[in-house]
């Protein structure tokens, strides 16, 4: 009883004084280690760091560029699928690509090739991609590896001058969190995490909705990242360069995979820019898939030996987001249940709600959703102008039914307008907090977890992000 109680007072100590910028919960192996320190906050959960506000990125105009000249870091399956993206759209030159193994940067170089660029190619090493960040004619770094090395390549990209695109999530520790914000205000310099969907249709149309008052205050949301990534990604060798998606998640335990489903929300509820996020509950499932499914392969080949471990955990991942201004957030996460795929994107307000998953997206002004006809008309209203202006396009190039093409759009589109980007650095470091977070909650018997104001209180007078009025520049080819 008396430990129980000296426990209880340690960890919500901890919280108490504001988990909020410290240095905890690093990444490290073995997972029997890493579980430890992540439950007893020895990562440095007690050394509190107290952050002051250099300069307020957000909303911040970077002087415009004519050109954006990019240079790409890891090609795997989603930096390749960039580079095709980006050869589609004016404005920019690719100046170098980059990976690891000669054979994907040799590819990207193709088809860069295709449509006129003729990139420098980098590759060999664990490292090599310093080089890209060190060269003197790339203004933007667009990367695309994985996790682990995503904050790396953005500090190192902004501390040699170059805005820096990482894939999600931007970083793996709250001590990347902070190294992202620090670095971004010091230098000035852009760090978007490319959250796509963001840009996709149904969440364009709901947040413009949201704008103009239809759903009135928001109360509430619901999301999730629930994708099946057995087969075609975590245990297949030709997808992952060392599988190294599933090494990730056989040692966490968490929300691992949060900012999907989480980005649109905190769009929608003007977190980091009118509110901001209080604090998080979190609780995982134990493991009922990864452990067998690695049984089960390594009885035919030997390769999935090494996987067969007791350490996996968390199949189903629940969070729940209280926020400064008193609205809630639910969070899931599962790659692995054989389930149908869903972000949910439930959005509840005083006046309306919409839910997107399962498809089609539909929209309530009471017990029922509107009719086929009713949705129409709202559509027809609400579609905000950058849907209209490239939407056709976008569907037309792909890439997630076309938002991943929306989004890069609009990135060029804002560096070549000088525009304020719409996922600036606090948002990346937020949005990937979840993470080590949820993981500090789930092995402390789900204890309430205070959530880092990365803006530092700048997110009272923040501007609302604008996706819907983009400036024209005819940045699309
Ligand atoms: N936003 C989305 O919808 C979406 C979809 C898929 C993947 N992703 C993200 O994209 C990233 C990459 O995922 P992927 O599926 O393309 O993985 P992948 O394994 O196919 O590609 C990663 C690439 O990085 C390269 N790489 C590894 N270490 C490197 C180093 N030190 N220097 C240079 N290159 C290195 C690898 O050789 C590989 O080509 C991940 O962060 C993932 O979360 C996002």
């Amino acid at each position: 009883m008396k430990n129980n109680r000296r426990d209880f007072f340690r960890i919500s100590g901890l919280a108490g004084l504001g988990l909020a910028g410290s240095s905890l919960l690093k990444a490290i192996t073995p997972a029997s280690e890493y579980n430890r320190n992540i439950k007893s906050g020895m990562t440095g959960a007690n050394t509190l760091k107290t952050h002051v506000q250099k300069f307020n990125m957000s909303g911040y105009s970077a002087p415009r560029l004519d050109i954006v000249r990019i240079g790409f870091i890891g090609v795997g399956a989603r930096g390749m699928s960039a580079v095709e993206r980006m050869c589609k759209i004016e404005g920019i030159e690719i100046k170098a690509v980059c990976d690891k193994r000669a054979e994907a940067a040799n590819r990207a170089k193709k088809i860069s090739n295709e449509s006129g660029h003729e990139p420098d190619v980098y590759s060999g090493s664990e490292d090599i991609w310093k080089k890209v960040c060190e060269r003197n004619d790339i203004d933007l770094i667009y990367t695309a590896t994985p996790w682990s090395l995503h904050t790396p390549i953005a500090v190192y990209s902004m501390e040699h001058d170059k805005h820096i695109a990482t894939e999600v999530p931007a970083a793996s520790t709250i001590d990347e969190c902070w190294q992202l914000v620090e670095t971004s205000e010091r230098t000035k310099k852009h760090c978007m995490m490319l959250e796509n969907c963001c840009y996709d249709f149904f969440e364009l149309l709901i947040l413009n909705m949201v704008r103009q008052g239809y759903f009135g205050e928001i109360v509430h949301c619901d999301c999730s990242y629930i994708h099946d990534l057995n087969d075609e990604v975590l245990w297949s060798k030709n997808r992952h360069v060392d599988l190294w998606q599933l090494k990730e998640i056989s040692k966490r335990n968490g929300n691992l995979y949060p900012t999907h489903g989480f980005g649109p929300v905190c769009q929608v509820m003007d977190i980091n820019r009118g509110d901001k996020l209080d604090y998080m509950v979190s609780l995982s499932s134990i493991d009922f898939m990864l452990a067998n499914k690695a049984r089960q392969l390594a009885l035919n080949d030997d390769f999935y030996k090494p996987f067969v471990v007791n350490t996996y955990n968390g199949n189903m991942n629940t969070s729940i987001i209280k926020t400064h201004k008193g609205r809630s957030i639910m969070l899931q996460y599962d790659t692995t249940s054989p389930r149908p795929y869903t972000r949910i994107q439930m959005v509840s307000g005083t006046k309306a709600s919409s839910l997107k998953y399962p498809l089609p997206g539909r929209i309530s002004k009471g017990h029922e959703w509107v009719s086929d006809e009713e949705f129409k008309a709202l559509e027809e209203k609400y579609t905000p102008p950058i849907i209209k202006e490239i939407g056709e396009m976008a569907k037309q190039v792909g890439g997630h039914g076309g938002m991943d093409f929306i989004m890069d759009w609009r990135l060029i589109d804002c560096l070549r307008n000088g525009l304020p980007l719409d996922q600036d650095v606090y948002d990346a470091a937020l949005w990937s907090s979840i993470t080590p977070l949820s993981e500090w909650s789930v092995a402390n018997r789900s204890t309430a977890v205070d959530i880092p104001d990365f803006t530092c209180g700048s997110y009272k007078t923040n501007s609302p992000v604008n996706i819907s009025m983009p400036k024209s520049s005819g940045t699309t080819r």
